[in-house]
């Protein structure tokens, strides 16, 4: 017997996961939710699913067992607590929380963590870079020692406003729909750190303790404004982490970029390296450096899912696997929510640093899970 999830948010992002969710064996029955009934129907007819909700309130009312969230990224924290306080298990897209004012979305995070720990209930972050090739190779040689001890990192996420292939102008528009105004223009790079900050935290298995941090403002732009609702000026931002393994880690994020998306990292330990770049991945020791072919890389999928793992390096349906197994098997998702906060915290208070010039900040930590979750 499987699970029964829904999954609320059928945008652009949303309805990638509706057909993996539900070629997944060990999802028994699958509903869907949109406030949005033009999405909620073209889904339907899509995926061939009848059991449509038209709001999160209502299904938290169903006896489904999960519900996997992937609304507008302010929304994800108070839906999922609302999920969880209504029974459910939850999966998030990322970031955990979202919005303007880092000491609220910390104060969010105080209250996910208690939600979690007091309910019961299964959370899990939906980060793609996790389940990126380039990640889980790491994590595998990290945890046979082969970097020895980890050193110092570098991770980034650029993604310019203008990019063509998507243009955060638009994504934005189409995320606050009508509610859009011109004052909701632009938003908070360092907001939006999971991509770059999972590698970092997942593979060395430490958490970021201090940042000082940097912001750049271009000139004229018309996008990155102190007057809007945000209230941010930079659009790119630049981080600098003291671990808690003693390691350091340089951490970019720029929405203001002439170069193609690129999420990527380099990682460099006492006895080897790895460097991730447009041109390949490449292992490197004091001998020298090989190049490497990470096609082969990955985890056991069940069947349907192993044919097509979807977007994001691929991913998407290890993220799904992981969740509906956890699920289905009670136990902890790898990316459970004190890992989720520990991807989230370092970019807030390297946000609060930067517009302090790089003052020097203490990272709030949340702890390793509770024994037996
Ligand atoms: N690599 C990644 O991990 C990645 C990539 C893209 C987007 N995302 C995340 O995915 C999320 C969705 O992004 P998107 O661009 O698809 O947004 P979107 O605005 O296109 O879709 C969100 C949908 O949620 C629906 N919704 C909101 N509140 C609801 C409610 N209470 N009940 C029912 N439906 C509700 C909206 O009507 C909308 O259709 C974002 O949080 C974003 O951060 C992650």
């Amino acid at each position: 017997m499987g699970i029964a999830l829904g999954l609320v948010g059928l945008g652009q992002f949303g309805r990638e996961f509706v057909g993996l969710f539900q070629s997944h064996p060990e999802v028994s029955r699958m509903a869907i939710c949109d406030v949005r009934a033009d999405r909620m129907a073209a889904v339907a007819r899509q995926h061939g699913i009848a059991e449509c909700y038209a709001s999160l309130d209502e299904m938290c009312r169903t006896d489904l067992d999960a519900i996997a969230i992937i609304t507008q990224p302010w929304l994800h924290a108070e839906q999922a607590m609302q999920a969880m306080e209504a029974g459910k298990h939850v999966y998030s897209a990322v970031p955990t929380t979202y919005g303007p004012d880092g000491n609220a979305l910390l104060e969010q995070c105080d209250r996910l963590v208690e939600t979690v720990r007091r309910t019961g209930q299964i959370y899990m972050l939906g980060e793609t870079t996790f389940f990126r090739r380039e990640t889980m190779f790491c994590r595998q040689r990290a945890a046979q020692g082969a970097f020895g001890a980890l050193t110092y990192g570098e991770c980034e996420y650029w993604h310019d406003t203008d990019s063509p292939t998507s243009n955060l102008r638009e994504v934005w528009r189409n995320r606050w729909g009508d509610r859009w105004s011109d004052d909701k223009r632009g938003c908070i790079p360092m907001h939006y750190p999971t991509h770059a900050t999972a590698s970092m935290v997942s593979i060395m298995q430490a958490h970021v303790l201090s940042v000082s941090a940097l912001g750049y403002r271009m000139p004229g732009d018309d996008w990155y404004s102190e007057e809007s609702y945000w209230g941010n000026p930079y659009g790119n931002e630049v981080a600098l982490y003291r671990m808690s393994n003693g390691a350091i880690v340089r951490h970019c994020e720029f929405r203001r970029i002439g170069h193609p998306e690129r999420e990527s990292f380099r990682l460099f330990g006492t006895e080897a390296s790895f460097i991730g770049d447009p041109s390949g991945a490449r292992w490197t020791t004091r001998q020298g450096w090989e190049s490497l072919d990470l096609s082969g890389v990955g985890e056991p999928l069940p069947a349907p899912l192993a044919e097509d793992l979807g977007g994001h390096g691929g991913s998407h349906a290890y993220l799904v696997h992981e969740f509906v197994t956890a699920c289905a098997r009670q136990r902890l998702p790898r990316i459970h929510v004190w890992e989720a906060v520990r991807y989230l915290a370092p970019g807030i208070v390297a946000h609060q640093s930067a517009l302090r010039d790089g003052e020097p900040l203490p990272v709030p930590d949340w702890g390793d899970p509770p024994m037996g979750r």
